[in-house]
């Protein structure tokens, strides 16, 4: 058996379960074991890490992490669909979560019901997330009343960055807490089976899961949310992100730099393709 660094290779890595999450199965995890989420964009990404997580999002993040966008607002429906689509590909045990996008779900509650129901019977995931607390409630109450599952997002909200100002952290005013509070009572009131909490202070953060009855996930939100999500590039070191919640458990950029520069200079010494990596004309076999 093939060990690397003392660690299994990934066909002996145990899934934590053999059956498919559930809407039913996240929402029961409230106050239980944390629930394990990462960004996913694509198969590769759900195939190795479909395993091993309980939760994969199909963040709008993908507008900066794979497009380069600045902010999340640029990235259609369309993009969305097809990267729920490569994702579902992989047929994940983990439930998978797709971001509605700036764009198509404010204008009306029917914009929402009918952008939602695009995204799950186009790609067949299982669930969308919208950003918003109080204001996005009647919408997210309109999803679930019609068999949609939401998971909510409250906090940093990416897709207000224009009227925020930024990427500031949310309720460092302490005056703020109250009304943060009440989005998240708001959204779990409408429905909603899950909170991504991202971007506040560890006291607000602990309210709002102690005051929420659905668990709350949080991306630098503390260690007081039920479950934690972090975007997969930066988890792998292929970001330069320098967010203080972000642990890098990986530092893929020097590992893809270090191989694509060893694969240039053997193209460029001729040491690459050998023999082996090379088709003689007396060979049937093709591969
Ligand atoms: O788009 C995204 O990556 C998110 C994360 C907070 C999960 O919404």
């Amino acid at each position: 058996m093939c060990v690397i660094d003392g660690r299994l290779p990934l066909s002996q890595a145990q899934p934590k379960s053999s059956t498919r999450q559930s809407v039913p199965k996240i929402r029961a995890r409230k106050g239980g074991e944390p629930i394990v989420c990462v960004t996913a964009y694509t198969r590769a990404i759900a195939e190795i890490a479909g395993p091993l997580v309980d939760l994969f999002i199909v963040g709008d993040s993908l507008a900066s992490v794979i497009y380069g966008h600045d902010t999340t607002l640029p990235i259609s429906l369309e993009t969305m669909i097809a990267h729920a689509q490569a994702v579902m590909r992989a047929r994940p045990k983990a439930l998978v979560v797709v971001d509605l996008p700036f764009g198509s779900y404010e204008a009306s509650k029917e914009q929402a019901l009918q952008s939602a129901i695009r995204v799950l019977k186009e790609s067949g995931a299982d669930a969308v997330k919208l950003e918003g607390g109080a204001a996005m409630a009647e919408t997210v109450g309109f999803l679930t009343a019609r068999a949609i599952p939401v998971m909510g997002h409250i906090g940093l909200l990416p897709q207000s960055t224009r009227v925020l100002g930024g990427y500031a952290l949310a309720g460092r005013d302490k005056a703020k807490w109250p009304a943060l509070v009440e989005d998240a009572k708001a959204v779990e009131a409408a429905g909603a089976f899950a909170l991504v909490i991202e971007k506040t202070v560890e006291e607000l953060a602990a309210e709002i899961t102690r005051s929420t009855a659905v668990p709350t996930i949080g991306i630098g939100a503390s260690a007081a949310c039920d479950g934690q999500v972090l975007v997969v590039d930066d988890l792998l070191g292929l970001t330069e992100s320098t967010a203080r919640f972000v642990r890098r458990y990986a530092n893929l950029r020097e590992i893809v730099q270090k191989a694509v520069s060893t694969y240039a200079e053997d193209v460029r010494k001729r040491r690459f393709p050998a023999t082996e990596e090379t088709y003689p004309a007396r060979t049937n076999s093709e591969d």
